[in-house]
C-alpha cells in the first residue's frame, strides 16, 4: 500500500478535476455535444452537467399514456427470451402505432403519434425516465440515489456527471425498481430490500430501498458494452503494454504445457472484469474452458464455453446455487479451465483447492488494493486458503483506476508480481514482473527474471531465451493487429486464436 502511495504521490494526483475547460462561476459553457446530448461546465457545479430533453410529462399526456399502456398490457403478446431487447422495442413500437390508429376514442393528435408511441414503449419496456441515458454508449453507470435529487451519470470522458433528470417521488423510483427486478422474476421489498441482478440486456443492476438506503430508492445500472474492450483497445488506452500483453497471453496459455494461474485484483470499477476478459480471450479454443460468475459480465467469442451464473434465493427463499457450488459443480465438468469471476468467499477455497490438485490455468478477479493486500485476503476468512496452497497462485495482476489531473479517471495495470515460494507455511514472497511508472505513464519490465517463467521453461523444455522470443513475437502480433486498425474483439481473437493453432502445428 505504501508502494502505491509513494506512486500516486509522484505522480501529483489529484481528486477528480476537470478535464474540460474552466468556468467562472456565473458561466456555463457548453464543453461537449453528440445526438440529444449537450455537457456543460457550469460555475455553480462542481462537476460538468449532462442535458438532454427531459422527457417529464404534463398530466394530460400522463392520462393519455396510461390508457395506452393499458391496452398494450392486454393486447401486445411477446414470448419471453424469443426477442433481443431492440426487437422488443420497434414490435411494441409498431404495434402502439397501430392501437393509436385504431383507437379514435383516444384522440392522439395525429402529429403526437409517435411521441406517444416512444413514451410508451419507454415506460413498457425501457427505463422510463431514465430511458435515454441507458441509450448512450459514452455512458458507464447510471446513477439514481433518491427523489428530488440529480440522477448522476458516470461518463467515459467526463468522469462523474449531474444530470438534469429527476425523480420528484420515491414511489417513482420504487416502480422502476420493481419493474426492473420483475423483469428478472425477483422482487424487492422490505424482506428482501436489496436487489443485485443481470438483465436480459446485460446491465448490471443494483437496487436498495428504505430504511436499507437513508434517503430512498437507489437505484445502479452499470451498462453492459456490447463491443467489449479487447486487448487492443486496452493497449491503445495505455492500460497495459504491448510486451505486458504478450507475457500474460503467453502465461494464459502456457504453451499448452503450463498455464498459469492468475488473479487480477484491483477496487471497484478498476477494471478487474474487463481485464479478465482479456486474459480469457488468450486461452486457447482447443480448451474447454467454464465461467462462474455472480452476474454474467464476461463477453467473448468462444466456441467451447460453459458460462455458468449464481442463483440467488427464490421469491419462496429456496433454490440458491452459490459460487461454491458452482466451482464444485464444474470440477465435475471435466473443465481445462475454471475462470471464476470474483472470489469473495467459500469459492476461494475451493478454487485453490482445484489448483492444488492439478487444475491448471484457473483464473478470476478479487477486490484488493496490493498485491500484497491480495494474498493477507486470500489467507484470512471467509476465503481462508491455507497457506501451504496458497502459492499455486502464479501471477496477480494488480489493475487501478487513477484520477489524473489532465487526464481524467484512467485506468492501468500497475503491478504484475508473481508469487515465489518460500518455506513451508510462510507466505510466499511477491516478486514485481512489471510496473507502471506514473511520471512516464507506462508499464515497465522490472528485468527480474521470472520464477513462473522458469517453471514453464521446464514444463516445455524451451529455454528463457526462447520464451523471451516467443513474448517477442506474441507482442509483435498484437502490434500489427493496432497497425492494421483491427481492435474488435472478434478479429483480435480470431488472429490470436491462429497463432496459438499454428503453434500448435509446429511443436
Ligand atoms: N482499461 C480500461 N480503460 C477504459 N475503460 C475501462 C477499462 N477497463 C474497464 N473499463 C470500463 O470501466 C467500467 C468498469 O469496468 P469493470 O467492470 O471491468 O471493472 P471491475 O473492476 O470489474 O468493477 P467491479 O468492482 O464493479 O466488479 C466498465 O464500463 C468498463 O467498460
Ligand atoms: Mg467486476
Amino acid at each position: 500500500m505504501a508502494y502505491l502511495d509513494q506512486l500516486l504521490n509522484k505522480a501529483k494526483i489529484a481528486p477528480t478535476e476537470p478535464a474540460a475547460p474552466a468556468a467562472s462561476p456565473s458561466q456555463k459553457v457548453l464543453i461537449d455535444s453528440y445526438g440529444d446530448v449537450k455537457i456543460y461546465r457550469d460555475g455553480q457545479e462542481t462537476v460538468p452537467v449532462y442535458e438532454i430533453e427531459s422527457p417529464h410529462l404534463r398530466g394530460e399526456e400522463k392520462n393519455l399514456i396510461e390508457a395506452l399502456m393499458e391496452i398494450a398490457l392486454n393486447v401486445i403478446t411477446v414470448e419471453a427470451g424469443a426477442l433481443t431487447a431492440e426487437e422488443k422495442r420497434q414490435k411494441y413500437f409498431q404495434r402502439i402505432i397501430e392501437i393509436i390508429e385504431q383507437s379514435p376514442e383516444l384522440k392522439v393528435p395525429v402529429n403526437a403519434k409517435e411521441f406517444y408511441a416512444k413514451a410508451v414503449v419507454r415506460e413498457m419496456v425501457g427505463y422510463g425516465l431514465i430511458d435515454q441515458l441507458t441509450q448512450d454508449d459514452q455512458l458507464e453507470e447510471i446513477m439514481i440515489i433518491g427523489p428530488n435529487k440529480p440522477v448522476y451519470v458516470y461518463h467515459r470522458k467526463y468522469d462523474m456527471v449531474k444530470t438534469n433528470l429527476m425523480f420528484y417521488s420515491d414511489s417513482d423510483i420504487r416502480n422502476l425498481a420493481d419493474r426492473i427486478a420483475r423483469a428478472v422474476n425477483r422482487r424487492i421489498d422490505l424482506q428482501t430490500p436489496l436487489l443485485d441482478a443481470r438483465l436480459p440486456d446485460g446491465t448490471r443492476v443494483n437496487a436498495t430501498i428504505p430504511p436499507i438506503s437513508l434517503d430512498g430508492t437507489t437505484i445502479t445500472l452499470r451498462k453492459f458494452k456490447k463491443d467489449p474492450l479487447s486487448v487492443i483497445d486496452l493497449v491503445q488506452y495505455n492500460t497495459i503494454s504491448y510486451e505486458a500483453a504478450a507475457f500474460l497471453w503467453l502465461s494464459a496459455d502456457g504453451m499448452g504445457a503450463f498455464p498459469a494461474n492468475v488473479l487480477v485484483a484491483g477496487g471497484t470499477a478498476s477494471g478487474k472484469t474487463t481485464s479478465l476478459n482479456m486474459l480469457t480471450g488468450f486461452v486457447p479454443n482447443n480448451e474447454r474452458i467454464v465461467t462462474i460468475e455472480d452476474t454474467a459480465e464476461l463477453n467473448l467469442p468462444l466456441e467451447h464455453w460453459i458460462r455458468m451464473e449464481v442463483r440467488p434465493r427464490s421469491i419462496e427463499g429456496s433454490g440458491e446455487v452459490s459460487m461454491d457450488d458452482l466451482v464444485k459443480n464444474s470440477l465435475r465438468m471435466r473443465p481445462d479451465r475454471i475462470i471464476v469471476g470474483e472470489v469473495r468467499g467459500a469459492e476461494g477455497h475451493t478454487m485453490f483447492a482445484a489448483m492444488n490438485t492439478g487444475h491448471r490455468g484457473v483464473m478470476g478477479t478479487v477486490h484488493a488494493n496490493s498485491a500484497k493486500e491480495t494474498l493477507v485476503r486470500l489467507t484470512s476468512p471467509p476465503i481462508d486458503v491455507p497457506l501451504s496452497m496458497i502459492s499455486s497462485l502464479n501471477l496477480i495482476v494488480m489493475q487501478n483506476r487513477i484520477h489524473d489531473r489532465r487526464k481524467g479517471a484512467i485506468r492501468r495495470i500497475t503491478e504484475i508480481a508473481e508469487l515465489v515460494p518460500s518455506e513451508e507455511l510462510r507466505m510466499p514472497t511477491l516478486q514485481v514482473l512489471y510496473q507502471w511508472d506514473p511520471i512516464a505513464d507506462t508499464l515497465q519490465s522490472t528485468g527480474i527474471p521470472s520464477f513462473y517463467l522458469q517453471l514453464l521453461s521446464r514444463y516445455t523444455g524451451q529455454n528463457m531465451d526462447d520464451l523471451n522470443k516467443e513474448i517477442q513475437a506474441r507482442a509483435d502480433v498484437l502490434k500489427k493487429l493496432a497497425d492494421q486498425s483491427k481492435r474488435h474483439i472478434n478479429d483480435v481473437c480470431g488472429v490470436t486464436q491462429r497463432y496459438l493453432a499454428s503453434r500448435r502445428l509446429k511443436v
